[in-house]
């Protein structure tokens, strides 16, 4: 007989049914047991009735330890008590393997000893709606990118130079003594390509050397960087405002499951409509002060900072114009304050802080020769990005959003870690 998966469960309502998964957690009362068994696309509860199964199938069920992997026939019903809404009154049971004594139990573990087991915490109907909703974000992305005419342009994850600046390179050799750096932003390349197609994104993972142990921090992340030609810092704010809308209106329509299982208030989320807050850095910088932050004017802001700014409106607030030495090289300074970049941050509600970053792209060669020099970086490096600014050089813009923290905060959990299935942290690179 087909497999029936248990997402699709409502459709199968006293028809026979065979479900292939593993034993999630199982209760037992007399004459019945009640095993819950899950198969990645759901949990459901079975009902074991001693007499209306063979000997066979009702000692297997004692036997069953949590996660040992099973074919189960059963009818499904419906019931309103039930999780899920419907309960399966099993039949048959095949026994696939009896698993060895389980290490996450439903009692409580501490975090790094599940993270050490992440290759089976990822099991957990937290963790798995955790990871759902990150598929979710994921594939609203593309599909935001791909129908509004953005070209999907790869960027390379070898590079020969840095792109966020010097401090946080993954170095690796590469043949002949040469060094490689893994990519900290697809930026560059994707000033190249927007060039050539107008309207580009590249999304892949990114990688940055970070020491900061914070809830916001993995040294691999998944970014989404869109890139057009001929835009300006407004157009991409624009962008980006529709962007997030669309990102938090999927997830809301899709994973509402999800967001439930994670306790989510989802009235936060159904807020999140444009247009979104702007404001400068310079009346951010004195919100801080007002506030008693130990913040210096002219610098960046910190995570106490942006937890702070972020906490104060119930929309993503988009802060522009930083002080263009605390930014990359690449920035496009303002016409009217040579010493601001138009830059955007964009920064999640309920103190999440910074999701996305971005700007206009310095345009003119002379200026980022100047630039490349001032930050100390080695115009040999740059020959190939010069090479954009002398044959037919544009005013230019785009953005990355980080895939973990825009899922944090969507999921409402505390840290990033827990967003990827296998997060690479300071002091984290297994399993
Ligand atoms: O602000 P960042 O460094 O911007 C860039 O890399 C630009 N070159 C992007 C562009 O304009 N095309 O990083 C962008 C986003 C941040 O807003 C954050 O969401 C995420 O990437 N990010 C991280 N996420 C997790 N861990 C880290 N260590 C991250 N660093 C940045
Ligand atoms: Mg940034």
């Amino acid at each position: 007989m087909k497999q029936t998966y248990i997402r699709e469960i409502s459709k199968y309502v006293g028809q026979e049914v065979v479900i292939k998964g593993w034993l999630y957690n199982i209760r037992y009362s007399g004459k019945l047991m009640f095993p819950q068994i899950r198969d990645g696309s759901g949990i459901i509860q079975g009902v074991v009735f001693k007499k209306a199964v063979s000997e066979t199938v009702w000692k297997g069920f004692e036997s069953l330890t949590q996660e040992s992997s099973i074919i189960v026939k059963g009818k499904p019903r419906e019931d309103s008590r039930a999780p899920g809404g419907f309960e399966l009154d099993i039949s048959d049971l095949e026994i696939v393997q009896i698993a060895e004594p389980y290490p996450i139990t439903p009692k409580e573990h501490g975090v790094e000893f599940l993270m050490d087991h992440r290759h089976l915490w990822i099991r957990s109907k937290r963790q798995h709606a955790i990871l759902r909703i990150r598929a979710e974000v994921i594939r609203a992305i593309r599909d935001f990118f791909d129908e509004n005419d953005f070209v999907l342009c790869d960027t390379p994850i070898f590079t020969p130079a840095a792109c966020e600046g010097t401090t946080t390179l993954f170095e690796c050799n590469y043949f002949d003594d040469a060094k490689a750096y893994l990519t900290q932003s697809g930026q560059l390349y994707n000033e190249a390509t927007a060039m050539a197609f107008g309207k580009v994104y590249c999304f892949g993972p990114t990688f940055r050397a970070e020491k900061s142990k914070t809830r916001r921090h993995l040294t691999e992340f998944w970014m989404v960087e869109p890139e057009i030609a001929y835009a300006t810092l407004d157009d991409i704010m624009e962008l980006a405002e529709n962007f997030i809308t669309h990102i938090v209106t999927r997830v809301l329509e899709r994973r509402s499951e999800e967001l439930r299982v994670l306790e989510r208030d989802t009235s936060k989320l159904e807020k999140i409509v444009p247009p979104f807050p702007r404001l400068q850095y310079d009346d951010a910088a004195r919100m801080l002060k007002e506030a008693g932050l130990a913040f210096e004017y002219g610098s960046d802001f910190g995570s106490p900072d942006e937890t702070f700014l972020s906490s104060q409106y119930d929309k993503p607030v988009m802060i522009h114009r930083y002080p263009a030495q605390v930014k990359a090289f690449y920035m496009e300074v303002d016409p009217e304050r040579p010493d601001l970049a138009l830059c955007v941050d964009v920064l999640a509600p309920e103190g999440y802080g910074e999701i996305i970053g971005g700007g206009q792209r310095m345009a003119s060669l002379e200026m980022l020769r100047k630039r490349i020099a001032e930050h100390n970086l080695p115009e040999s490096a740059f020959d190939w990005y010069l090479d954009l600014r002398k044959y037919g050089s544009v005013p230019h813009a785009g953005f990355g959003m980080g895939v973990e923290r825009c899922v944090a905060w969507l999921c409402g959990i505390e840290h990033v870690r827990e967003t990827i299935p296998f997060p690479r942290m300071l002091y984290r690179l297994r399993p």
